[in-house]
């Protein structure tokens, strides 16, 4: 397909999954708006449609809740055949909760790095510095938010609570910690996600079941950041998430400096974190990054595609990130392509005896963790190999279409098709950046 084409073809899917107000994230299976898709579809419309792009940062900041926290899914048309139904969290029993309905949790907070990117990229500069001041306090309040009501221990790493604030539900990271969570008590409720979607690619019955065992004990605590914090049974320090908000933190720092506005809280933040991915989540042992689980107060030993989200952002030194490249992602075994797996990067190392290809976050390759590592092999001088991921990534969008995600093996599409993330990730990665 040549670029004009792709273009056009991913330019329709935006325009259809609009409702204007948001962007869907699929025309069906995903009918609300949804955090990190936000990111990523405005970084894809920054190329095409610079205030539209705008539009959809907006219409997420809208939902911000008082303490700070913006939410994971934004309901802002009412109910549809989605589940969990805006009513099913309960949110206003918190009095930050936002007069729109929203879930209770979050999701990885690569907003403020979208931000950075739009304003960096704009045709208008003015236009986009009245843009920057008007969202920069929310960017602001947001990170503050996860730095305390995450880390009340200021360890520098920030906890997630829930598997979907991980945007990787179901990975295999998370087999361990949910395994200990015993789902008792469990309010009546029917999954809707198999509706439109085959369930041998979606989450298994038991990762549901716990999935709304989480939200039913948060609702039941009125979704109090203390309280959840010290209860809930599943406490982790996610690689990914903490990788993409020390990133975003850097991007949210460079705006400040443009603002003039303070820079001392974010720097400390950093440097936390910086130490905190030294010392905690690197083991220079397997030459990978590990999740630590807070609860078993013990790493997650699992080697799967957010080991080299901290390339995105900078976090590791050149040894470290030469170990990733050369003894993992270009390991056969692993994620290299060769006769098995045609396409990076598969979501969980081949090699893992919980491989599943085709379901979800399990195996599958996923457009916006290519962009993250396309940027972050570029970031440390693999600009060749960051080519060669980019070119084959569009190779299989235009072989396969926009879904949601592919088998690794032979590129079939599978979840949603029609996925505005995808689309709009074709797009950037379109540009002739090498
Ligand atoms: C879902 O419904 O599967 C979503 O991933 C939750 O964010």
């Amino acid at each position: 397909m040549n670029v004009t084409d792709r273009q056009a073809r991913a330019v329709g899917i935006l325009q259809n999954n609009d409702t204007g107000l948001f962007i869907k994230p699929g025309p069906r299976q995903y009918p609300h708006q949804w955090n990190w898709d936000t990111a990523f579809v405005a970084i894809g419309l920054s190329n095409v449609d610079p205030i539209r792009a705008w539009q959809e940062i907006r219409a997420l900041l809208a939902s911000q809740w008082g303490d700070g926290m913006v939410p994971h899914i934004v309901y802002h048309t009412g109910p549809s055949d989605y589940f969990p139904t805006p009513d099913f969290w309960q949110i206003h029993a918190n009095p930050d909760a936002p007069e729109v309905d929203t879930s209770g949790l979050t999701q990885p907070p690569i907003l403020a790095t979208a931000v950075r990117l739009l304003h960096d990229r704009a045709p208008d500069t003015a236009a986009s510095a009245g843009m920057v001041r008007e969202v920069y306090p929310q960017l602001l309040a947001y990170h503050r938010w996860l730095h305390t009501s995450r880390d009340p221990e200021n360890s520098g790493l920030v906890a997630i609570i829930h598997p979907w604030e991980s945007g990787t539900d179901n990975a295999t990271r998370w087999i361990e910690p949910m395994a200990r969570i015993i789902p008792t008590d469990l309010p009546a409720f029917r999954r809707r996600d198999q509706v439109h979607v085959s369930p041998e690619e979606r989450p298994s019955q038991d990762d549901y079941d716990r999935f709304i065992y989480l939200i039913d004990f948060f609702r039941r605590r009125q979704w109090r950041p203390a309280a959840l914090y010290r209860e809930s049974p599943f406490l982790v320090q996610d690689t990914l998430f903490n990788a993409l908000l020390y990133r975003a933190n850097d991007d949210l720092r460079a705006l400040a400096v443009e603002l003039s506005q303070p820079t001392a809280e974010i720097d400390a933040w950093q440097e936390r974190t910086r130490q905190a991915f030294r010392q905690r989540l690197w083991h220079s042992r397997d030459g990978l990054y590990y999740d630590y689980d807070l609860r078993a107060q013990a790493p997650i030993v699992e080697n799967t595609c957010a080991c080299f989200v901290p390339l995105f952002a900078g976090l590791p030194d050149e040894e470290a990130a030469g170990r990733l490249v050369t003894g993992h992602l270009l390991n056969p075994d692993e994620y290299a392509p060769d006769g098995r797996l045609r396409y990076y990067l598969s979501s969980t190392a081949r090699s893992s005896p919980h491989w599943q290809p085709r379901r979800y976050w399990r195996g599958p390759v996923w457009a916006p963790i290519n962009w993250l590592l396309i940027h972050g092999l570029r970031r440390y001088g693999y600009g060749d190999l960051a080519e060669l991921i980019r070119r084959r990534t569009l190779d299989l969008i235009d072989h396969a279409g926009f879904h949601e995600y592919y088998d690794p093996r032979d590129g079939t599409g599978c979840g949603s098709d029609d996925f505005s993330w995808t689309a709009a990730l074709a797009i950037d990665l379109a540009r002739d950046f090498i």
